[in-house]
This record gives C-alpha cells, sequence and structure tokens, in this order.
C-alpha cells in the first residue's frame, strides 16, 4: 500500500506543473493502450451532500475531460467510478458504504474498474481506517483539501495497482487555476470560499473542510468573466458562510463589495449565493442585494431552531428575536424577497415546548422552502457529548409535523402566484418532458413551460396559469 501523508509546502506553479505532467501521462496512456481498443473511458461519478461538494465534482470531471474520460451516469459502463462524500449527516455515509459494498461485487465481474472515494468523510480519520481495512477494492482515497492532486494519485495507482490514500489533515492555500473545461451551461457555480470557523455545536463541517479562507476578489472576478464570455448567465457564489467573506484580507473588502463587483460583469444576468449565517447579515449587504440589479432577491438563511436556548446550545450566536429582525429589515428593503432556510429537530435536550418555538418561527416567516433535517450525531462535535434523551420517534414525530407545516406554507405562497406574471431565466429542457422547458424566478421558485431549445439562456416573461403544491407552470407572454 502506498500511504502518503505528507504536506509539502510548494508554490502554486509546481502544483499546477506536475498535476499537468500527470493529465499528460494519463492521456497519452489511455490512448495507446491496446485494451481501450481506441473506444472512450468512462467515468460515473455520485455526489453527496451540498453544492460546495457538487461544485468540487465538477473540478474533478473538468481534469478527467483533459485526460480523455467521459461521463456515464451507469455503474456498469464505468471504468473509474467516484464517490464524493459527504459527512454531515449519518445516513450520507451509510449509504456511501452500501455502495461501496455494491461497487465490490461489479469489480469482482471486471476487475479493471477504478474505485475512487473522496470529500468530506475522509477527512475523519476513523472513515479512512475502515477503509483501508475493510474495502481494500477501493483504489484511490484522498479527502478535500488535496482534491487537485487527484490527477497525480490516479496516475500512482495506474503504476502500482496498489491502494493509494493521501490525506491531507490542513487546507494549505487555496489552488488557482486548475483545468477549467467545464461544460459551459446557462448556471455556474464559483467558490468565493472555503472552510468554515463557525463550529456550530452539531457540524462537522468545520473539522473536515477546515479553517476560513477567501479566495482573492481579483481571482473570483476573473473567473466569472471568463464564464460569462462563455456564455454563462447565472452565478452561484458558494461558501459555507459568504458573509464573512474577506474578513481576512489586509485592504478591507467584503461580500457587499463582491456582489456589487460580479453585479457589474457584463453578460451575467443573475447572481445567488449561499449559504449565509444570520450572525454576519449586515445592513450594507441587505441594501446591496437591493440595488444591484442582477443580484436575485433572495436569501438563504439558516435559522436551525426557533428557540433562543436551543440556539445558544447550538453555539449560533443570534436570537430568534435578531433574525426576526434581519428578515423584516430585507422585506421593507425588498417586499418579494424570498427566503429560504434549514431547520434540524431533535438536537439533544430539545423539549417539546422548544420544538414548538421552531414551528411558530416558520409559520411567522412564511418560508419560500425549507430543507429540515433530524439531528445526527457527529462525533468529534460538542454537541455529541450533550446527553440526548428524545427517542428517535418522537423526533420524528416532530420531524413530521415541521415538514407539514413548511408543505401547507409554501402550497399557500404558490397560489398566491395564480396570474401573476415573473420573470424567469430559462435553464434547460424539464427533467420530466422534453417537450417542456424549466427556469426559476428570482426568488428560486421552479417554473416550467412550453417553449423550444432557442429559449434556453434567456429571460422569459411567464405567465403562471397552474400553480402547483412547490413549482409553477405557465406561458411565455414575452421575451427580453
Ligand atoms: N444533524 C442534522 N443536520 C445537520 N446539519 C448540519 N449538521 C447536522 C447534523 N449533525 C444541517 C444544518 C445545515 C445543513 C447544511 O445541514 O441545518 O445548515
Ligand atoms: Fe456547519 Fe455552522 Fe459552519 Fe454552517 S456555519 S458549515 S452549520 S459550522
Amino acid at each position: 500500500m502506498s500511504d502518503r501523508e505528507t504536506l509539502n509546502i510548494e508554490s502554486m506553479d509546481d502544483i499546477l506543473t506536475r498535476n499537468e505532467i500527470a493529465i499528460n501521462k494519463i492521456r497519452d496512456r489511455l490512448a495507446t493502450d491496446p485494451n481501450n481498443e481506441g473506444r472512450q473511458l468512462r467515468v460515473c461519478t455520485q455526489t453527496y451532500g451540498c453544492q460546495m461538494n457538487e461544485h468540487d465534482s465538477e473540478k474533478l470531471t473538468a481534469m478527467l475531460a483533459e485526460m480523455g474520460y467521459i461521463p456515464t451516469a451507469q455503474y456498469d459502463d464505468a471504468d473509474l467510478i467516484i464517490f464524493n462524500t459527504c459527512c454531515v449527516r449519518e445516513n450520507a455515509e451509510l449509504r456511501v458504504f452500501g455502495n461501496l459494498g455494491h461497487i465490490k461485487k461489479i469489480k469482482e465481474k471486471k476487475p479493471d474498474l477504478i474505485l475512487a472515494v473522496c470529500g468530506c468523510m475522509m477527512q475523519q480519520p476513523h472513515i479512512v481506517d475502515a477503509i483501508k481495512r475493510q474495502y481494500r477494492h477501493v483504489d484511490l482515497v484522498f479527502g478535500t483539501h488535496n482534491l487537485h492532486n487527484f490527477p497525480e494519485l490516479l496516475l500512482s495507482f495506474m503504476d502500482t495497482h496498489k491502494q493509494v490514500v493521501e490525506i491531507w489533515q490542513s487546507e494549505g492555500d487555496i489552488i488557482e487555476g486548475l483545468p477549467a473545461d467545464r461544460k459551459f451551461d446557462v448556471k455556474a457555480f464559483v467558490n468565493i470560499m472555503y472552510g468554515c470557523n463557525n463550529f456550530c455545536a452539531y457540524c462537522i463541517v468545520p473539522y473536515t473542510r477546515g479553517r476560513e479562507r477567501s479566495r482573492k476578489p481579483e481571482d473570483v472576478l476573473a473567473e466569472i468573466k471568463m464564464l460569462a464570455d462563455n456564455g454563462v448567465k447565472e452565478i452561484m457564489l458558494l461558501g459555507q458562510n459568504v458573509n464573512s467573506y474577506g474578513k481576512t484580507f489586509e485592504t478591507p473588502y467584503d461580500f457587499a463589495d463582491l456582489l456589487r463587483d460580479v453585479n457589474a460583469i457584463s453578460g451575467i444576468e443573475r447572481i445567488r449565493f449561499m449559504t449565509s449565517h444570520p450572525k454576519d447579515i449586515s445592513d450594507k449587504l441587505l441594501e446591496t442585494i437591493a440595488s444591484c440589479e442582477h443580484v436575485c432577491e433572495s436569501l438563504h438563511l439558516p435559522v436551525q431552531a426557533g428557540s433562543n436556548r436551543v440556539l445558544t446550545a447550538m453555539n449560533r450566536h443570534y436570537t430568534r428575536e435578531q433574525y426576526l429582525e434581519i428578515i423584516r429589515k430585507a422585506r421593507v428593503l425588498m417586499p418579494n424577497i424570498g427566503v429560504t432556510t434549514d431547520i434540524i429537530v431533535g438536537f439533544p435536550g430539545e423539549t417539546y415546548e422548544e420544538f414548538l418555538e421552531t414551528l411558530d418561527l416558520v409559520k411567522t416567516v412564511g418560508y419560500d422552502s425549507a430543507f429540515t433535517f433530524i439531528y445526527s450525531k457527529r462525533t468529534g462535535t460538542p454537541a455529541a457529548d450533550i446527553e440526548d434523551l428524545t427517542t428517535d420517534e418522537e423526533k420524528h414525530r416532530r420531524f413530521d409535523m415541521l415538514l407539514n407545516t413548511v408543505q401547507d406554507i409554501v402550497k399557500e405562497k404558490m397560489k398566491t402566484y395564480a396570474n401573476q406574471t415573473v420573470t424567469v431565466l430559462v435553464e434547460n429542457f424539464s427533467k420530466h418532458s422534453e417537450a417542456l422547458l424549466m427556469g426559476r424566478t428570482p426568488q428560486g421558485i421552479t417554473v416550467t413551460f412550453e417553449g423550444d431549445a432557442s429559449h434556453i439562456g434567456k429571460l422569459v416573461d411567464i405567465k403562471i396559469t397552474k400553480p402547483k403544491h412547490f413549482s409553477l407552470y405557465g406561458e411565455i407572454v414575452a421575451e427580453h
């Protein structure tokens, strides 16, 4: 086994050069390997978790495209399978282990199949130990901090045919200039920062994604200009807590400044961002969202809980009253702003009365949608040591109550759109029917409607003829 646990401080140029060399070697090797009989090799990437992971998978796909791999959705016709994992909740981890077992059977029939696992789960030593001991059929293991090294690691496996494990325990410098050969869709993700310093008591992310570090504004803006030049119309700025962007810069430049500069890039019609932490939302930021033409009036603002005692125990650094005040201010500036959130039920020690405070807050805010979760114990986080006497059955009961409440609110909101006209950026054909297109309102609501490929990438006005439970249906009445 080659078990490399090094963290060499190298210049960015060295890293890029070594990467490029590895990519070229793999491309040449695959192209001349008689076993491949001139056929294109295929990679199946399965991504778990958040947009950050989705974007990391896009970066892997870009590197693999340079090596000559094309994507496939099927395990069965893949030459390489990658699991990009998430460890925010236990059930996502269990699914990964279940799937690794499944791939073992496929590999028995197809021994040349390469299996790689990466992402947040791999930043936890007990997981990597389990893979080394019990999942010997995994060929390549790497973490979130050394994703850029993937070509070298893959080459190392191709050379040795021995399990390669390389995890960096600390984050290192931000690597700029990795292959960016993306398939340019209407929308693109752009990282603006990595890591998180907040240490919410339940959350494993600060331990797996490392300390907060912001990309330089000039790097972010150059990437977005490149995307705009390639026809991208909508940008999703990504970070665990975008509101603390730039805190470590010597020259003051914050997230609101970045939004203003992105707003000025010609060709970008829509700018979204996630995730915001309520403790860091400034008036300047709300005013910037309101005043920048291309910044969508939409705020994903995780509240997590409605009780002040639980919020303190979660280490969230705001009160229910402060949270509601942000929403009030945002709605004064932008009456139509879409507000979405994340909520956890069953945090250790949460009483039924405290849970009812969450339900009450959900009704008070009237969210446009909410991601709801049952608390999942994560070893190593402070909450894992809090006594938890609530039964699973009770947690599920609370979860169902919360979900029903959210769904009732969303259904009522959808009805108010009947006969209204909304502006939608046309993203693609609908997943459900090639005869329909889909796009989103500035608030983030999905709209389906009839149209053809020529509309994709354009802004159109849609008259809503049929509100559905969680989305809208309508017809094009004008093109911009
Ligand atoms: N259990 C349940 N939900 C969690 N989240 C983060 N950690 C946990 C956990 N241990 C949720 C939070 C966060 C979202 C991305 O995942 O709501 O905002
Ligand atoms: Fe986790 Fe809290 Fe950081 Fe979000 S802000 S990633 S919930 S620690």
